[in-house]
């Protein structure tokens, strides 16, 4: 196995190959570097074969998209990524073959919902989750200080001690670590119950990412054109939200709420299918064609999407036009199946 990191900063790249095949994977790259990575796989004589997140960055706009429409290669990220230009999904346990590299994956959200580790002989690629030293943060929606806590203890704590760890970035300098000693040294997580881990991470206040909604929304959304006006944190926070069997509940009653489905076409009737009766309008096509709901200004409306991001963004554009009574699907159409709620496809 060929592995490299590819930008030399504090934000880290992995390049991931087969010896043998040729072929080679790309772990959390980054936009501004993209020609360099095909230079390097040009220069190693490599086939892209697949990219993959570890979450939805905040900080930096992702290459995948870019490199995947360039490569034709496929993008993977966990299933509870939002972004629609993923084209394979994983989840806890799977296998993700490049050539003859086999990279199981951990999910191990916290950082963010979607966050997953992937681990292959004696090498862990933690995302932010474990960084060295550290653990990434987890203020911000979707992060959860407790989930994060079981996630490092039960699974990335449980690989052997000599495997080393390679974080998605480093601040400090450091060259590399290994699991035995995140275990002993980490200062943030090493001899604290999860109480205390809670507690800690609740005390530090971390600056927001410069620019996160310019960063997070296109990483979200895979939307990156000057028409789509993003709503502001302020907006997305004041969304209502309800949980599946709520909108399922409202769905039966005499009243039933207008549901509208922002995701993509071929996700519409894709393997998560779609709630009988929606009406699909993707995000990027919600501003100009709000019109065509305006039959619904009154609400109630409940917005639909794969894991509730983007129908986030799109509850906060809607109620930005004015529309009255507008909720979000919490944890999208993946909570929705996960609920074993019925669906159309
Ligand atoms: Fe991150």
């Amino acid at each position: 196995m060929l592995l490299r990191e590819l930008n030399r900063g504090s934000c880290k790249t992995y390049l991931v190959a087969c010896e043998r095949t040729r072929r080679a994977i790309l772990i959390d790259p980054v936009k501004q570097h993209a020609e360099r990575y095909l230079a390097m796989l040009a220069y190693e004589r490599l086939t892209l074969d697949a990219l993959i997140d570890t979450h939805t960055h905040a900080d930096h706009p992702t290459a995948s998209f870019l490199l995947k429409d360039l490569t034709d290669s496929r993008l993977i990220m966990h299933r509870r990524a939002p972004v629609p230009a993923a084209t394979e999904h994983v989840d806890d346990g799977d296998t993700i073959a490049i050539g003859e590299v086999e990279l199981k994956v951990l999910y191990t959200p916290g950082h963010t919902p979607d966050s997953m580790s992937l681990h292959t002989g004696s090498a862990v690629f933690t995302g932010d989750v474990l960084l060295i030293g550290g653990t990434g943060r987890a203020d911000f929606a979707g992060g959860d200080a407790g989930q994060q806590y079981d996630a490092i203890t039960t699974k990335l704590f449980t690989l052997p001690d000599e495997t080393v760890v390679f974080p998605a970035h480093d601040y400090r300098g450091n060259k590399s670590s290994t699991i035995g000693r995140e275990k002993r040294q980490n200062p943030r997580i090493a001899g604290r119950s999860r109480d205390e881990y809670v507690a800690l991470m609740a005390s530090i206040s971390f600056p927001l990412p410069d620019k996160i909604q310019e960063v997070l929304q296109p990483n979200q959304t895979a939307i990156d054109d000057d028409k789509t006006k993003f709503p502001d944190l302020t907006q997305l926070n004041q969304v209502r939200q309800l949980k599946p069997d709520d909108v399922r509940v409202r769905l039966q009653s005499a009243a039933p709420p207008f549901v509208l489905d922002v995701r993509e076409a071929q996700e519409y009737t894709g393997e998560l299918g779609h709630i009988a009766g929606s009406t699909l309008v993707p995000l990027r096509e919600l501003a100009e064609r709000a019109g065509e709901l305006s039959a619904h200004r009154k609400g109630p409306t409940v917005v639909v999407c794969r894991s509730g991001v983007r129908s986030t963004t799109a509850a906060a554009i809607l109620e930005g036009l004015g529309f009255e009574e507008v909720y979000n699907l919490q944890g999208g159409m993946v909570d929705w199946n996960d609920r074993a709620l019925p669906v159309e496809r």
